[in-house]
């Protein structure tokens, strides 16, 4: 019965099946006066004469490579192809065979050509100082209820809708990053896409969900006055995480065959971003009642705003630089929240440094220490 098995096996599965065709970078981007080169192999000798070509995306910038590279029966493929470009911008370049006898669905590669070297350098250190200042934003405000042993002024509501928000970005990033099924369900959907997680978006979401925590532990610890989070926003948070549950459920049940643990984290990241345009406006409510931003930490604003300014920056610089506006349209919703997050920390520097700058304590509290 073994023996008869792994016989039917070994007739289904020709040993010729798994020669794959890889490419030595995902992604390369150079500078549009030189050249950049990748290399191109299979796992195994090929088995018959075959011809390997290149497709390419639309809008291609690139000089063409050579259209059929002749790779002779029993030779193992190993090539490099130089690149150049004719202007700046992005390029898939898809690299195929014929006959089709080898799997070529990891053969591509992502080409980025920029016009300065500078402009790149500039953006990637504007990366780590936004990554930076946004993480460092939620320090201020917990170092002040610290030194005020009070989160009186810091409204519940928001912290709410933050620590869902930061655990939603966190599900997405990690689920994206590091799960291989998800992954593979990415690939099907964007055969030739790139996953859109990087490790410092893992590192800054979790860490989020972390600082969020010890803000919270915070309310449990010091005077809250008659603080209490609203039975709306309790009542929008259970109706999102029970959505998350049965979503979860139907997901393992393999309700949708298609790219079901994808899907799931696509929730997650709607979340975030209804979170992200709506959990500012509790505090800008709150801090218009007690005609005050006592409690509300400022510093917390200005490091938001300047995390958002660079962020927003940087994708100007991208675009300009790679001359590729039509992936800045492609990440509008990227540009949307900056712009939303950047308005909410506007307002609230309205409403500490003009409106209520002479309110260093709200009436009912000057009231009770006189
Ligand atoms: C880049 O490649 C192009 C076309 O293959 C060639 O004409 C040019 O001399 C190369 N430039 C450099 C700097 O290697
Ligand atoms: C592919 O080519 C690179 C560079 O020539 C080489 O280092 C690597 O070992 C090759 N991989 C395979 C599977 O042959
Ligand atoms: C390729 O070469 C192998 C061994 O050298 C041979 O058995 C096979 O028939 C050849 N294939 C073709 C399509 O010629
Ligand atoms: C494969 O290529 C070699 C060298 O060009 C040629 O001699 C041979 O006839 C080719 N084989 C087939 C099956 O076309
Ligand atoms: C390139 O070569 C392939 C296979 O040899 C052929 O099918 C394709 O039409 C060629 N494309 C161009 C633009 O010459």
């Amino acid at each position: 019965m073994f023996v008869l098995c792994a016989i039917c096996l070994s007739i289904v599965i020709p040993s010729s099946a798994v020669n794959v065709l890889s490419v030595s970078e995902r992604e390369i981007s150079f500078n549009l006066h030189t050249n950049a080169s990748f290399n191109l192999n299979s796992s195994e000798p090929v088995s018959e004469n075959v011809t390997i070509w290149f497709g390419y995306t639309d809008g291609n910038n690139l000089y063409p490579l050579p259209n059929s590279t002749f790779v002779e029966n029993g030779t193992l493929i190993d090539l490099t192809f130089t690149l150049a470009a004719k202007e700046a911008g992005h390029t898939t370049v898809i690299a195929k065979v014929t006959p089709p006898i080898l799997i070529v669905k990891d053969a591509y590669i992502r080409v980025g050509v920029y016009k300065y070297d500078a402009w790149n350098v500039i953006s990637s250190i504007i990366g780590w100082l936004y990554f930076i200042a946004w993480s460092v934003s939620f320090y201020p405000q917990i170092i002040e209820n610290y030194k005020r042993k009070s989160v009186i002024g810091l409204n519940f509501d928001f912290l709410g809708l933050n620590l869902t928000g930061f655990i939603a970005y966190s599900v997405f990033n990690i689920g994206l990053k590091y799960v291989k099924e998800v992954q593979l369900e990415y690939h099907t959907v964007h055969p030739t896409g790139i996953i859109p997680v990087e490790t410092n978006d893992v590192v800054f979401a979790v860490h989020a969900v972390f600082a969020t925590l010890v803000t919270i532990f915070q309310c449990f610890i010091y005077e809250r006055g008659d603080q209490l989070i609203a039975k709306s926003t309790v009542a929008i948070l259970a109706l999102v995480w029970s959505t998350a549950g049965v979503f979860l459920l139907l997901t393992a049940l393999h309700v949708n065959k298609y790219t079901p643990w994808l899907t799931f984290l696509y929730f997650f990241s709607y979340v975030k971003l209804g979170v992200t345009l709506t959990k500012y406006i509790p505090q800008v409510v709150y801090n218009y009642q007690r005609k005050s931003t006592v409690g509300w930490s400022i510093g917390t604003v200005l490091f938001d705003v300047v995390g958002g300014l660079f962020s927003i920056g940087q994708m100007f610089i991208t675009a300009y630089n790679f001359e590729d506006w039509y992936s800045f349209v492609g990440n509008f919703t990227k540009f949307g929240l900056g712009v939303a997050s950047c308005t909410f920390d506007v307002i609230f520097m309205i409403q500490h440094f003009c409106l209520y700058r002479h309110n260093h304590l709200p009436s009912d509290e000057s009231a009770l220490i006189a």
